[in-house]
């Protein structure tokens, strides 16, 4: 079909996808709506015009249909219908071929593979009477039946499609996220809604980390006492692990499990002690951290073992990878063993290293018997093996282009840790694959993407879902987006729309913060505690851990420094507010500084009550305070700073006090807005 035939060219513009933000149709004379993609599309052509979606809105196909198309097209529609909440009366799939009356074409050559290196390539494009989404593979379509959903918008005539022609496909292959169900299981509910918020933003890897020191979550025919004993009965049966496959696979990702070994692994000695390097017994860990038990390299039983359990999981999970983890063996249960030094002296190798590399090697044989291929964390990183494995770098980026100096693919994950409680941006100036890389041609094709990784230490199902949206999002976007799509303030104008559309299939990363809070407060009065929780963020990196209590499994993860998103966005835009107005001193912006504080004083007033009543809430009296005499020394700050009048003495040493006090850590949390407030004091009193 002719594209003149869906859009008028006259008034195309092309726009690379760097500048869509600023897109304008300057012969028209009107700005466009701005599009709230993410991630940006490759390439985008605006044209004028709308498709508008009324209740006749049909889809119809093109091509054959299998199963998986049929499905995404019943849920595109249900998901249509929910947004405009229009009727829509006909059945999926009624027509085949250019059939009048059809809204929306889907055409697909094939059906896409779950591997790496797949197409997922597709041309969308709106005109005011039809829709046409084309690809290679069925994969495309999905991809694209996601963008158009994003292009989805309403005026005072109802709900449109912008006319435009998308051609889009992933700059990288590998776009995964990694769930951590082994420090806390996280039941099937949460691991699909989070393959819907996947598929959203266009992720294809769901990680699944299986295995862990405080948990072995996944049910074994051939050696039940791991799941039995290692578990607390918290486990996948395999009929769950095959729907959780299928529920992914239809949304075009694939499920690779990671079975962490020969570390972080005491969960499985529990039932099969005698493959550990020490004779135990062993009790599942409760505490974090990195653990000594280990299994044991010199003793052949551990290999026949293993070739029976990858066996059968090789039948289970139908991805091409196999994940050993390898990470944080430290060797010590190795060391203790006089059989295990023996084994090194023996084997001529001269240290746990190599030793390590003696084990990989043996498992890589396993995996490859079983038809699978292995991936591991950097410290797999061994020139002996073969150059088909993958490395997944967490330690640095250094070790993605080491890896591909020496010709082994490799995926990114340092950088990418949101466990971790870092902002969006930070996150999304990682590239995994920068310039200045230093890589040949040849080498930059081996770095295949990068994963996002919730470590579970500090998330239970509850609050899982807030430490992975919407930041993933922006990960997503560096992942799939053109490089040169870099503009941070456009990525946080799009991630506040993507957020509340993620809710749409059942995410709970918004409306979980309200429900703890209640909670906590022990009412639904809430309005003055989401003020304060709202320029509240939980302490970042591993700083929770040394704070003179000791989490463990059973650590309640319910306080305020759970509820508070990892991104306070008031805190972001009065960081910004602050900036402009020390630059160019505007009456306006220190209006609205102004009115912020004014409005952080007269919350703590409704506060402290409220924190009064709740034994669960007082441990935060202080950090309220702390808020409150920022809030003050703040509203001096932009009075002087305006009027050109230095405050009166003693002022700007009670305002670094005040300042110092709140940077002070107190209930596992911080204040965001210290070094916007810090900034004006400083101004202010000429410091
Ligand atoms: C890791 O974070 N130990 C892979």
């Amino acid at each position: 079909m002719p594209f003149k035939l869906l859009c008028p060219l006259a008034g195309l513009i092309l726009l690379s996808a760097a500048f869509l933000p600023h897109g304008s149709r300057a012969q028209a004379g009107v700005a466009p709506p701005p599009l709230l993609l993410m991630p940006l599309p490759a390439d985008v052509a605006l044209d004028d015009g709308t498709f508008r979606v009324t209740a006749d809105f049909t889809i119809g196909s093109l091509s054959d249909v299998g199963p998986r198309l049929r499905k995404a097209a019943a849920r595109f529609q249900a998901r249509l219908a929910g947004r405009t909440g229009l009727f829509l009366s006909q059945d999926v799939f009624a027509t085949l071929g250019w059939t009048e009356g059809t809204s929306l074409f889907l055409k697909s050559a094939r059906e896409g593979r779950l591997e790496p290196n797949e197409d997922e390539s597709y041309l969308l494009l709106v005109g005011s009477s039809r829709i046409v989404l084309d690809a290679p593979t069925d994969l495309g379509i999905l991809r694209g039946l996601e963008t158009l959903l994003q292009l989805l918008a309403s005026d005072d005539k109802g709900f449109y499609f912008p006319c435009l022609q998308i051609g889009d496909r992933p700059r990288f292959t590998w776009r995964g996220l990694l769930i951590d169900a082994g420090r806390h299981f996280m039941p099937v509910d949460v691991i699909k809604r989070n393959l819907d918020g996947m598929a959203e933003v266009k992720l294809n890897v769901l990680h699944w980390h299986l295995s862990e020191d405080q948990g072995f979550r996944i049910e074994s025919k051939s050696f039940p006492k791991l799941h039995e004993l290692g578990s607390d009965g918290f486990y996948y049966t395999q009929d769950q692990v095959r729907d959780v496959i299928s529920y992914a696979a239809d949304r075009g990702i694939r499920v690779m499990p990671e079975f962490d070994i020969p570390g972080h692994s005491t969960s499985w000695f529990v039932g099969y002690p005698e493959l550990a390097s020490a004779p135990g017994p062993y009790r599942i860990e409760r505490r974090f951290g990195v653990m000594e038990p280990a299994f044991n390299p010199a003793d052949e039983r551990v290999y026949a073992f293993f070739d029976a359990f990858f066996g059968e999981m090789a039948a289970l999970f139908p991805d091409p990878y196999m994940h050993i983890g390898g990470d944080e063996n430290e060797g010590k249960a190795w060391d203790a063993n006089p059989a295990i030094r023996a084994f090194k002296t023996n084997h001529g190798l001269a240290d746990n290293h190599a030793l390590q590399a003696y084990f990989n090697g043996r498992i890589l044989k396993i995996l490859a018997a079983h038809g699978k291929k292995m991936i591991g964390w950097d410290e797999i990183l061994q020139p002996e093996l073969p150059r088909d494995i993958v490395i997944q770098s967490w330690r640095g980026r250094d070790a993605l282009i080491k890896a591909a100096k020496l010709g082994y693919a490799g995926i990114l994950s340092n950088g990418y840790y949101i466990d971790l409680c870092q902002p969006a941006s930070f996150h999304y100036a990682n590239d995994p694959l920068p310039d200045d890389a230093g890589l040949g041609e040849a080498e930059r094709k081996l770095v295949l993407g990068g994963e996002a990784t919730m470590w579970s230490e500090l998330v239970s199902p509850e609050t899982v879902d807030s430490r992975i949206w919407p930041r993933t999002a922006a990960i997503a976007e560096r992942l799939w987006s053109p490089a040169s799509v870099r503009d941070v303030e456009d990525m946080y104008r799009r991630l506040e729309a993507i957020s509340l559309r993620l809710e749409e299939c059942g995410l709970t990363h918004i409306k979980n913060r309200d429900m703890l809070l209640r909670r906590l407060a022990g009412t639904d009065d809430i309005d003055a505690l989401r003020n304060f929780v709202d320029v509240v963020e939980p302490l970042k990196q591993y700083k929770r851990h040394s704070q003179g209590l000791t989490y463990t499994q059973f650590s309640p993860l319910t306080r305020i420094a759970d509820a508070a998103f990892p991104e306070s966005r008031t805190a972001r835009l009065f960081a910004a507010a602050v900036d402009d107005f020390l630059k160019d001193k505007d009456r306006e912006t220190a209006a609205d500084l102004r009115e912020q504080f004014e409005w952080w004083k007269a919350n703590q007033a409704a506060l402290i009550p409220v924190l009064r009543d709740s034994a669960a809430l007082r441990e935060i009296e202080p950090v309220a305070a702390d808020l409150a005499r920022l809030a003050e020394a703040g509203l001096a700050a932009v009075t002087a700073v305006e009027s050109g009048i230095a405050p009166g003495p003693g002022w700007a040493e009670a305002a670094e006090a005040a300042i110092k006090e709140a940077r002070t850590s107190k209930a596992h949390v911080e204040l965001p807005i210290v070094p916007a407030v810090e900034k004006l004091v400083r101004a202010a009193s000429g410091r």
